[in-house]
């Protein structure tokens, strides 16, 4: 890692990536967009973020994964050089965070967790502000503006002022805000936090078209579906320590009770859940909303035994599958394996 970081400060390079409706420049090799060697941030006694090690690829979306509290804004605020780490270093686009933070700024935009739009300001007038901190000329920021609000379907709402809009409009502001510069990287804290079913889509749409066009995105969430849709890979954090990295479904690779069978009844009797646990190879049986799941080294054993059991009982199946292990799985697990103190994985 420390060879990651040197590297990443000798071959610093600023080329900013274009947008938007795919007009990105594509660097032609992918290196290291983010990297952080024993990154730490202590509030007094709290060790917020705990040594934590990271290394992003340029176009990469990279998940932050971990329960509230864990850490996740901490780093974020750290990687963009709003709070100062209490040790380690980290570097963003080559620039050492701490060394050099106007350089490193000039290469990302972040989204807070909380909205950093004006609510005097229309929408309009919120997005032309955000082209002026960058020092964009008039024409371009009218043109990216525009640009911008058909990107994140505000077109209809450009003269609202930033108060007088919902949760929903105003993140997609917000994001429409920080993509005005066209940063090489970007930070999203939370992103799906409050939005709804559309909304998510559209931003987790968003994201993906971003980083196919070169961008990096970093984001942070304690959405396990998120991290598994949206992620190349993820990183997951407990009490500010990276237990487990890597692409969502190699982690679901990792998790011992690797498969189940969910069954879904029409029936709801107190004498099931024994039912179900006395089935041969399950190995534990969980209730998860309307249905039963069965974890079994064997699902064939199950889905057999299973059959049976329906067959004897009079039971009427609504629905039965089979399932790997889910990025949830892996979550509690390692969660859980951290609490009992066991250490990163
Ligand atoms: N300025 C601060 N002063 C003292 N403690 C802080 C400060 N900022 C964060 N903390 C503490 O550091 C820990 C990590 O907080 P952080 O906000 O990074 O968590 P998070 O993973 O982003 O959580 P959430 O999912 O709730 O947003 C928490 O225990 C929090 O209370
Ligand atoms: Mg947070």
């Amino acid at each position: 890692m420390l060879d990651e970081v040197g590297r990443m400060l000798s071959s610093s390079h600023t080329s900013p990536t274009g947008l938007p409706h795919g007009a990105v420049t594509v660097e032609a090799s992918r290196t290291t967009a983010i990297a952080a060697e024993g990154l730490t941030k202590r509030f007094g006694d709290l060790v917020a973020v705990d040594h934590i090690d990271l290394r992003v690829k340029e176009g990469e979306v990279f998940g932050f994964l971990g329960p509230n509290g864990a850490g996740k804004t901490t780093t974020i605020r750290m990687l963009t050089t709003l709070t100062p780490p209490s040790g380690g270093r980290a570097c963003v686009a080559g620039h050492d965070v701490m060394m050099d933070p106007l350089n490193a700024k000039r290469n990302f935009a972040v989204v807070p967790e909380t909205s950093n739009a004006y609510d005097e300001l229309t929408v309009w007038g919120n997005l032309m502000f955000a082209g002026e901190l960058h020092a964009m000329p008039r024409s371009r920021r009218e043109a990216v503006a525009e640009d911008m609000l058909g990107l994140l379907a505000l077109t209809e709402h450009r003269q609202k002022r930033g108060g007088h809009l919902s949760k929903g409009l105003k993140r997609r502001l917000v994001l429409a805000m920080a993509l005005m510069s066209s940063p090489r990287i970007l930070f999203l804290d939370e992103p799906s936090s409050g939005l709804d079913v559309d909304s998510t889509r559209m931003l987790r749409e968003l994201v993906r078209r971003l980083a196919s066009g070169g961008m990096t995105v970093f984001l942070t969430t304690h959405n396990i579906e998120e991290a598994n849709r949206v992620c190349d890979r993820v990183a997951i954090i407990v009490r500010g320590r990276i237990v487990a990295t890597g692409a969502p479904e190699e982690l679901r690779m990792t998790v011992d009770a690797s498969r189940s069978v969910e069954v879904a009844l029409r029936e709801d009797r107190p004498s099931m859940e024994g039912a179900l646990s006395a089935l041969p190879s399950v190995t534990q049986v969980r209730r998860e909303g309307d249905k039963w799941r069965l974890f079994t080294p064997s699902p064939p054993e199950v889905l057999d035994a299973l059959a049976g059991l329906i067959h004897d009982e009079g039971l009427h199946p609504v629905s039965i599958n089979t399932l790997g292990p889910s990025l949830e799985d892996v979550f509690v697990a390692l969660t859980r394996e951290d609490a009992r103190g066991g250490g990163p994985a």
